[in-house]
């Protein structure tokens, strides 16, 4: 075992951790932190997308003594005061989940897309939301959620 510290939404842990536990299961497991999905396994999917010192990463694709003294943010650390954030928000509003089994890890990507780029065009948010699968919604509603949060701050 090895023993890690990791602020995940905030909150300081300290773990032991077998070398070979993913990021992912550390997450949901051993924190209970069951809004990051398993979606594949396999890197494919996006499911499981969380911030890794901010910027996103596929958590099935870290190791969680990778993450060892850093902060992960999750699905279940974007609100605020009781508030959704804002892509949170525009996921709702613009009917941009039909299963949610891809919401979380959609939301952490997108927040992401638009701290790189905060003015993308439709063309940019399809291609930054490329390693996200989505099976119910056809997208659309989602690559319009992102515009909306980008409208918004474009017009702050
Ligand atoms: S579960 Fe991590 S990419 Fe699918
Ligand atoms: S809403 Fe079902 S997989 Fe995206």
């Amino acid at each position: 075992m090895t023993r890690i510290t990791v602020t995940v939404d905030g909150q300081k842990n300290v773990d032991d951790v077998e070398p070979r536990t993913l990021l992912v299961h550390y997450l949901r497991e051993t924190l209970g932190k069951v809004g990051t999905v398993v979606g594949c396994d396999t890197s494919n999917c996006g499911a499981c997308t969380v911030h890794l010192d901010g910027r996103s990463v596929k958590s099935c694709n870290v190791l969680a003594v990778q993450a060892d003294g850093h902060e992960v943010t999750t699905i279940e650390g974007i609100a605020a005061n009781g508030e959704l954030h804002p892509m949170q928000q525009a996921f709702h509003e613009c009917h941009a989940l039909q299963c949610g089994y891809c919401t979380p890890g959609m939301i952490m990507q997108a927040i992401d897309l638009l701290n790189d780029n905060p003015n993308p065009s439709e063309a940019e948010i399809r291609a930054g939301l490329e390693g996200n699968l989505c099976r119910c919604t056809g997208y659309h509603n989602i690559v319009k959620a992102v515009a909306q949060v980008a409208g918004q701050k474009g017009g702050e």
